[in-house]
């Protein structure tokens, strides 16, 4: 059969900024559904995320989309690659662009990159950070916890991943902004476009030179393992593919874990109840990270691409269709979650969330930035008591499709 049709429409504002009704309405009528406006297929449902993410296959990653975005995006798309090409490294398609095999190479050299004994030594970083943070603003008795924490953290710990100094935030946010512009429609002119890519080239210019370093003398980080020389069977990565996995690094770890920890203390300031039972249980941190990565998902959802005819809940879809995968939507689908719409730190099966993918291209970062959630919350518990949304403040979540992010969350507190 052909999609149903549903009213309302994610690229609608106001819907993508609490896309939540919209997908009862999803889950309800048209777990499968075209949305008009872009011929995009809408996957909302958790079985059919599921197939579809753990079939690579079928459903390419290589979805061929910035061929098919408006040709005013694409022309200024092609400005910034062609200035990036010419003071630095242009992109090439690598991990999250890519299907097996080529895929597979790419995650065996970052799987050795990000290996658990190296998150588990980046700890007392992670610590020490957090705890600056909070410094800064304790004595105040309110900050603005999107500006002054939920980036700064996130930042500061990737920011040490690629070498820098973490009191350099200030460049490493430059750099973070500009990579995340194409994808984030902030290319507005030809100009724009220069100015974000020659600040990518900077950033690129920087890294070449740590990555080289570490070739020269290697340590135990992370840049090291990335030049090391690879298994065997396996070739070497050129500096091209080398600058892409970086981008995608930075990229897929920065304004994601911000927008987690971000949207976990609004739930937690919406749910006294939970903020006390999280406050006299710290065993309960790991499964309210997950909880409110299911509920809140910072990444609501991406693109695949149909490689031949499918069939997916009854729908029909041709070869060489875009689905754009909605992985918030099938975290609030009741048939796997019940009542779903609640937030529930004791959840049986919150880790069940899809929000950091599944299969092929779950996400390298998890345990880095499940980590950087439990920390932060133990030690903002720690120190903060009477936690509260600062009087008058109002929510504002930035315009977007895929991203689910507040853009400040002003708090009071005590110190404790
Ligand atoms: C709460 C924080 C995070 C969320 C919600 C998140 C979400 C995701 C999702 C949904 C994907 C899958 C893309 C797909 O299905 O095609 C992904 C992949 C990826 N993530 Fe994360 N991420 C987070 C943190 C991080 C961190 C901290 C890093 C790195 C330091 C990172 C690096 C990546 C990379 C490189 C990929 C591509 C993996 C591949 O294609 O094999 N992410 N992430």
């Amino acid at each position: 059969m052909s999609a149903p049709e549903v009213e309302g429409s994610l690229l609608d504002p106001e819907i993508a900024a609490c896309p939540f009704a919209h997908y009862r309405e999803l889950h309800e009528k048209a777990p499968i559904h075209r949305m008009p406006e872009t011929g995009f297929y809408v996957a909302s449902g958790y079985d059919d995320v599921r197939e579809i993410l753990s079939d690579p296959v079928t459903y390419s990653n290589n979805s061929q989309l910035s061929q098919r975005v408006g040709e005013s995006a694409a022309a200024l798309g092609r400005v910034y690659e062609e200035h990036l090409a010419d003071l630095g490294w242009g992109h090439v398609q690598t991990l999250q662009r890519t299907d097996p095999p080529d895929h597979s190479r790419y995650r065996r050299l970052l799987n050795r990159a990000l290996t658990p004994p190296l998150v588990r030594a980046m700890l007392p970083d992670v610590e020490r950070i957090t705890d600056e943070l909070i410094d800064a603003f304790i004595d105040r008795g309110s900050c603005d916890f999107i500006a002054e924490f939920a980036f700064p953290l996130p930042g500061k710990v990737i920011a040490g991943l690629i070498g820098l100094d973490d009191s350099d935030i200030t460049t490493f946010k430059a750099w973070a902004d500009a990579m995340l512009a194409p994808s984030q429609g902030l290319l507005t002119n030809e100009d724009t476009a220069r100015h974000y890519a020659s600040l990518e080239a900077e950033a690129q210019h920087y890294m070449a030179g740590v990555l080289e370093e570490r070739r020269a003398q290697p340590t135990d980080d992370m840049l090291s393992a990335m030049v090391a020389p690879p298994d065997e069977g396996d070739a070497p990565f050129t500096m091209h593919e080398l600058q892409n996995l970086m981008n995608q690094l930075i990229t897929g770890g920065y304004t994601t874990t911000a927008d987690a920890i971000g949207n976990a203390m609004l739930l937690l300031l919406e749910h006294p109840d939970q903020m006390e039972l999280l406050r006299s249980d710290r065993s309960l941190l790991r499964n309210f990270a997950d909880e409110a990565l299911r509920h809140s998902s910072s990444v609501q959802g991406l693109f695949r691409r149909t490689t031949r005819d499918v069939t997916l809940s009854g729908v029909d879809i041709p070869a060489d269709s875009i689905i754009h995968v909605r992985y918030g939507a099938a975290n609030r689908d009741p048939a796997m979650f019940d009542a779903p719409d609640r937030f529930d730190i004791t959840r049986g099966n919150a880790s069940r969330h899809v929000a950091f993918s599944r299969g092929p291209h779950f996400c390298v970062g998890q345990p880095l930035a499940m980590q950087e959630m439990v920390i932060a919350f133990d030690r903002l518990l720690d120190r903060l008591d009477d936690i509260a949304l600062a009087p008058g403040a109002t929510l504002e979540r930035a315009p977007g499709f895929f991203l689910y992010s507040l853009v400040s969350l002003p708090l009071t507190f005590t110190a404790r």
